[in-house]
């Protein structure tokens, strides 16, 4: 393979002979929430120098699709507090070889942003709802107020997006027993919903991990109490396992990284905001991106032999652990999920 030559049907394969055609970018570490499975209350974010610029992302995503990747969701952080995130939507909307072109937010921002997100080439919108009570809603994100996730929710719909995907992490005794109406509610709404258990990434001092978790299979067999749960092979390349619901449009999804691993069929890496290559969620396993476009601006040859070359230390998977300090210190809003 000649890194030289761009090509978008080489593919970057690993040593399990995992293809990734998935790259999740997250652009800024800041979030106008602080969700309590995500964040503590007092957060360190990186200083401006150390985030990449705009360009520089647009750069690395550019020799990312040059070598197959065809997916990319940005991510944060909250992704909508990055100023003039729209153009780096539009830089990469018009990549031909890009066929998903995804953004997951807390919606927060998305009344204001959705029709310049949709005219910018976004596919698919995923939005973070936990509880549809405000008074929970609010505990669960420490800042966040229901009404306006609402207002974007709707306001995502109204700008024409189709396969809008709610994600809801279920923590046992706060929000779990709201699982059946998170799914009458995504279903009047004509969209999907994936539950996701709790991940151990970065300490949290609000609650006690273990004690929280409420697993897919008690949650899946909670619903099947109330509905009819088709199991389905769809998927949209992420890691939810789907199931439809007789009569109705809604996929209701399961995240499961402690129930189920998924991690033999990984197809995708992670850029940080501060331009960390990310082989794995679960790992600190990555390449500095950041120092290669800082030291060799414009070597896109180069940046696409880095890229080739992460490859060969991308981890056969997660080791998450439930009790204990963490494995992974960074906190989720690092990644971006
Ligand atoms: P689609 O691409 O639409 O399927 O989205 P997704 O569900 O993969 O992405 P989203 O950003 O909505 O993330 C939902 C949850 O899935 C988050 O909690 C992510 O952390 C989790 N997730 C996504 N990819 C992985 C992964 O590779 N490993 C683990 N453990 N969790 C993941
Ligand atoms: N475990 C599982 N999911 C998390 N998210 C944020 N932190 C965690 C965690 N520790 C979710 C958010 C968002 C998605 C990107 O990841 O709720 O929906
Ligand atoms: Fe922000 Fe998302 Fe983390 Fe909540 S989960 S604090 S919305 S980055």
């Amino acid at each position: 393979m000649d890194p030289s030559q761009p090509n978008a049907q080489q593919q970057l394969v690993d040593r399990f002979g995992r293809h990734v055609n998935y790259l999740r970018i997250s652009v800024t570490d800041r979030c106008n929430f602080r969700c309590v499975y995500c964040m503590s209350e007092d957060m360190q974010f990186a200083p401006r120098s150390h985030i990449l610029t705009l360009e520089e992302i647009v750069a690395i995503g550019r020799a990312f699709c040059s070598l197959g990747v065809t997916k990319i969701r940005i991510t944060g952080g909250e992704p909508l507090v990055r100023h003039n995130v729209i153009w780096l939507f539009r830089q990469l909307g018009a990549i031909d070889t890009l066929t998903d072109l995804t953004l997951t937010t807390n919606g927060a921002m998305l009344a204001r942003w959705a029709g310049d997100l949709k005219a910018a080439g976004v596919t698919r919108v995923n939005i973070s709802l936990d509880s549809l009570h405000a008074d929970r809603f609010r505990a669960l994100t420490r800042t966040g107020d229901l009404a306006t996730v609402l207002n974007g929710l709707d306001a995502a719909q109204a700008a024409g997006f189709r396969r809008i995907k709610l994600n809801s992490v279920l923590l046992k005794d706060r929000n779990h027993d709201e699982a059946a109406d998170l799914v009458h509610f995504a279903m009047e709404r004509g969209i999907d919903i994936s539950f996701i258990e709790e991940m151990p990434l970065g300490v949290i001092d609000e609650h006690d991990r273990a004690a929280a978790h409420y697993s897919s299979d008690e949650l899946h067999s909670d619903l099947t109490g109330q509905f009819e749960l088709i199991p389905t092979t769809e998927s949209t390349g992420g890691p939810s396992r789907y199931y439809r619901i007789p009569g109705s449009d809604t996929r209701v999804g399961f995240i499961s990284p402690h129930s189920h691993n998924f991690c033999s069929t990984c197809n995708r890496v992670r850029l940080t905001a501060e331009g960390r290559l990310l082989l794995c969620l679960g790992q600190e396993h990555s390449v500095d991106l950041r120092a290669l476009v800082r030291a060799r601006p414009g070597d896109d040859a180069a940046l696409r032999e880095a890229i080739i070359a992460s490859m060969d230390i991308k981890p056969k998977g997660h080791d998450f652990q439930l009790q204990g300090t963490p494995v992974v210190l960074r906190h989720m809003n690092v990644t971006g999920g």
